[in-house]
């Protein structure tokens, strides 16, 4: 198969890592989750100081992180924050409530932005967030722009957290959605918008497998 660099972009809850991963894991791309690295950041900051605020100083902290991602060919993948494994932690709830606050600063978008590209190599990848194929990789062979309504993204939100044990209050995880929607969509650089060349994709009436062979067959046109 010919190198592709895969951008899936979209909003919290549009299915953009569940499907990016079986993508990867069919057909044998890495996949990169650059949400994750945002999330072991925030965590860091929350550990060391307890609480984030906006205008908390971020500076001079982030040469102290280090950041590792390892995707398993059986389509699990870990984050490690300095060596510790932080997959679940990041997932909790309190690191949505505060990462707009750490993903508005510049000096943290660079950091995630040339480890991504590292991290990216001179491989085939596919790499979900919300700014890959307008700030990461403009150039990326293939740019896919996940889509789906307030009511599903919660609902898949809340069978998510089900799946793992927490029940949570469906009104809040809507509200959380809608507030992180807001700031991802207006922050000064890294926004998420669609890219002008970008495939959009609403996922609200179509089930994962569908969305999976969508994107499976517009990487294989890219690749013949
Ligand atoms: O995709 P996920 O929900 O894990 O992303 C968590 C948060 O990380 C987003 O709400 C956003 O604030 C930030 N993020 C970002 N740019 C990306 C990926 C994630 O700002 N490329």
């Amino acid at each position: 198969m010919k190198k592709i660099v895969v951008a899936v972009d979209g909003p919290a809850g549009s299915g953009k890592s569940s499907v990016s991963k079986h993508v990867a894991v069919d057909l044998g791309l890495k996949y990169i989750d650059s949400g994750a690295i945002y999330r072991a950041v925030t965590l860091f900051f929350l550990e060391k100081e307890g609480a984030l605020a906006k205008g908390s100083d971020l500076s001079g902290v982030l040469e102290k992180i280090n950041i590792d991602q390892d995707f398993q060919s059986d389509g699990t993948s870990k984050t490690y924050l300095n060596g510790r494994d932080v997959s679940d932690l990041i997932r909790d709830e309190s690191i949505n409530k505060s990462i707009g606050i750490v993903s508005d600063d510049r000096r943290v978008r660079d950091f995630v932005n040339s480890l991504l590209r590292e991290w990216a190599g001179n491989g085939s990848i596919i790499m979900d967030g919300r700014d890959i194929g307008t700030v990461v990789f403009p150039g990326a062979d293939l740019k896919i722009y996940l889509d789906a309504s307030i009511e599903v993204r919660a609902e898949r939100r809340i069978l998510e957290y089900r799946e793992s044990g927490k029940y949570l209050d469906e009104n809040e995880v809507k509200n959380q959605i809608i507030l992180r929607d807001g700031q991802d969509g207006k922050r000064p650089y890294g926004r998420l918008v669609r890219a002008d060349d970008a495939i959009y994709i609403d996922t609200s009436d179509l089930n994962q497998a569908e969305v999976e062979s969508m994107i499976k067959r517009l990487v294989e046109d890219k690749t013949a």
